[in-house]
């Protein structure tokens, strides 16, 4: 049975036809669509490095099946940026060493960003960490990472500022 299905990924419309229906967003965007910053660590909803976000919610692309997300919004770490321009929290995480091997990065940073959308960052560490806490770092870079996001949510804010006054 072949299904077609049509999703919005980092701007652009993209309708692919699925032999298997059962396969995963993950691997629709890494295997199909080359899309393959976004990592695959244990395929089981453990780790965080698959996370992207769809219609702006930060979700686990290893446990959602691609023909569930027909009509959706993607935006995968290859969307992030602007041109040559990084996305503020990819600058953060540069700016902080929030990474070492850099396998869990995009992951991390697709979920910093849909923690600051949701408004659930604040200035609190504890809450960031909390917020971050389903994604893991073999390298243990959380140090670097929490002061990445709160680094990121600062400059968000200001940008803000600076647009409404
Ligand atoms: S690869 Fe999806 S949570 Fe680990
Ligand atoms: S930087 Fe290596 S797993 Fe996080």
């Amino acid at each position: 049975m072949s299904l077609s299905i049509t999703l919005t990924v980092n701007d652009v419309q993209r309708t692919v036809e699925l032999e298997d229906p059962r396969v995963t967003l993950l691997d629709l965007l890494r295997e199909r669509l080359d899309l393959t910053g976004t990592k695959k660590g244990c395929d089981r909803g453990q780790c965080g490095a698959c996370t992207v976000l769809v219609n702006g919610r930060r979700i686990n692309s290893c446990l959602t099946l691609a023909a569930s997300q027909d009509g959706s919004e993607v935006l995968t770490i290859e969307g992030l940026a602007v041109g040559d321009s990084c996305h503020p929290v990819q600058a953060a995480f540069i700016a902080h060493d929030a990474f070492q091997c850099g396998f869990c990065t995009p992951g991390q940073i697709m979920s910093a960003v849909g923690l600051i959308q949701e408004g659930q960052a604040g200035d609190d560490p504890e809450r960031v960490r909390e917020g971050m806490s389903g994604n893991l770092c073999r390298c243990g870079a959380y140090r670097g990472i929490t002061e990445a996001v709160l680094d990121a949510q600062r400059s968000l804010d200001q940008a803000s500022q600076k647009e409404a006054a």
